[in-house]
C-alpha cells in the first residue's frame, strides 16, 4: 500500500531545542512530503478523466518526479516542460530527472521548440488550446493551484487532531517555495477555528515574492502566515557552506535525514526564531524531497571538496 497521508508527529531534537516534527518524509518516496498532499485530489480522481498531465519546472524538481509517478499510476502521459536540460544531465541522468524518465515522463526543453514564450505561457497559450486539451490537466509549477487545497487541508486536520490530544497552543513551522503548503495550512487552521499559527520563510525568491504568492492564493480573505526574514539572501538551489554545515548539525542532533534545498534555509530561519523564548510548542513540517539529495550532494561535494 502506498502511504499518502496520516504521518506521525514525533519528538525532534533541533540542535539544543526540543521540538516536534511531522514526518511527511515517511510518505511514499515518489510523493514524499508535500506532493502527496498537493496532488491528493488528482490521486483520487478517476483515471478516465484525463489522458495527459502537463507541468513545468526545473529538470531536477521534486514535482517532476511526483508528477511522473502520478501519471504513471493513472495511466496518463506526463508532459513536463523545462527551459533547458544541461548536456551533463542528459548524458548522465540522475536524481529526480532520472527517476522521472524511468517512470515514462516526456521532458521537453523549451530551447528545442520554436517559440519565445516561457513554459507557463506556452502551456497556457499553445499547449492547452491544442485539439486534445479537454483530456489534459495542467498543474502549475510546484503544484501552486487551488487543486492543492484538499490534500493540504487533510494535513492540517492531522495536526489539529494531534494538537487536541496535547491541548497546547501550537506553531507549525515550514520552509516555503511557492507558499502553497504554508498558505493552505494557515487557511484551514483559520477555517476550523483552532489556535495553531503557521510560521514560514522564503527559500525561493525572498519575502516579497512569498507575500505575492500568498496574495494570489487568497490572502485578502484569510490573511497570511508569519514570514521570518533572514538577514542574508540565499539564491535557490545554490550550494552554501553554512547551509551544509547547519544541515549536518541538525541531522546529527535529530538523527533524521533532510533535503538540501529548502530544509537548510528553514533551519536558519527557525534558529533565528528560537533566539527568543517561545511559549508555543513547535512542529517542524518535514516535507520530504530526499531524492533531490542525489543531485544536490554531489554539487556540494564538487564545490566545497567535501
Ligand atoms: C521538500 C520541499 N520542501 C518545501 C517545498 C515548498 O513547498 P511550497 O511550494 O508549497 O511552498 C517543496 C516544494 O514543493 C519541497 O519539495
Amino acid at each position: 500500500m502506498m502511504k499518502l497521508a496520516h504521518t506521525p508527529i514525533q519528538p525532534f531534537q533541533f540542535l539544543e531545542h526540543s521540538l516536534w516534527i511531522k514526518r511527511d518524509d515517511l510518505l511514499h518516496p515518489h510523493f514524499s512530503g508535500n506532493k502527496a498532499r498537493k496532488f491528493s485530489a488528482l490521486l483520487a480522481a478517476k483515471s478516465s478523466l484525463y489522458t495527459r498531465l502537463i507541468g513545468y519546472g526545473s529538470p531536477q524538481a521534486n514535482s517532476l518526479l511526483s508528477m511522473a509517478a502520478l501519471a504513471n499510476m493513472k495511466g496518463w502521459q506526463l508532459e513536463f516542460y523545462v527551459d533547458h536540460i544541461a548536456s551533463h544531465l542528459q548524458q548522465h541522468p540522475r536524481g529526480n530527472y532520472a527517476h522521472a524518465l524511468a517512470l515514462g515522463a516526456k521532458i521537453i526543453a523549451m530551447d528545442t521548440l520554436a517559440t519565445q514564450l516561457n513554459c507557463h505561457d506556452y502551456i497556457e497559450q499553445v499547449r492547452m488550446v491544442a485539439d486534445d486539451a479537454q483530456q489534459c490537466v495542467f498543474v502549475p509549477e510546484g503544484g501552486r493551484c487551488q487543486l492543492a487545497y484538499q490534500g493540504v487541508a487533510q494535513l492540517a486536520d492531522e495536526v489539529i487532531n494531534w494538537q487536541r490530544i496535547t491541548a497546547q497552543a501550537t506553531t507549525v513551522f515550514l520552509p516555503s517555495g511557492t507558499g502553497t503548503t504554508a498558505f493552505f495550512l494557515h487557511r484551514r487552521f483559520l477555517e476550523r477555528g483552532v489556535d495553531i499559527e503557521v510560521v514560514t520563510c522564503a527559500a525561493v525568491g525572498g519575502c516579497s515574492y512569498l507575500q505575492m504568492q500568498f496574495k494570489q492564493l487568497g490572502a485578502a480573505s484569510f490573511g497570511m502566515p508569519h514570514i521570518i526574514e533572514l538577514p542574508k539572501k540565499f539564491h535557490f538551489g545554490k550550494p552554501y557552506l553554512e547551509c551544509y554545515r547547519l544541515w549536518q548539525a541538525v541531522k546529527q542532533s535529530s538523527n533524521m535525514d533532510f533535503e538540501l534545498l529548502y530544509d537548510p534555509i528553514g533551519f536558519m530561519a527557525l534558529q533565528q526564531w528560537l533566539a527568543k523564548p517561545r511559549l508555543r510548542q513547535i512542529v517542524y513540517l518535514h516535507q520530504g524531497g530526499l531524492i533531490g539529495n542525489e543531485s544536490m550532494l554531489p554539487r556540494y561535494q564538487r564545490k566545497f571538496g567535501l
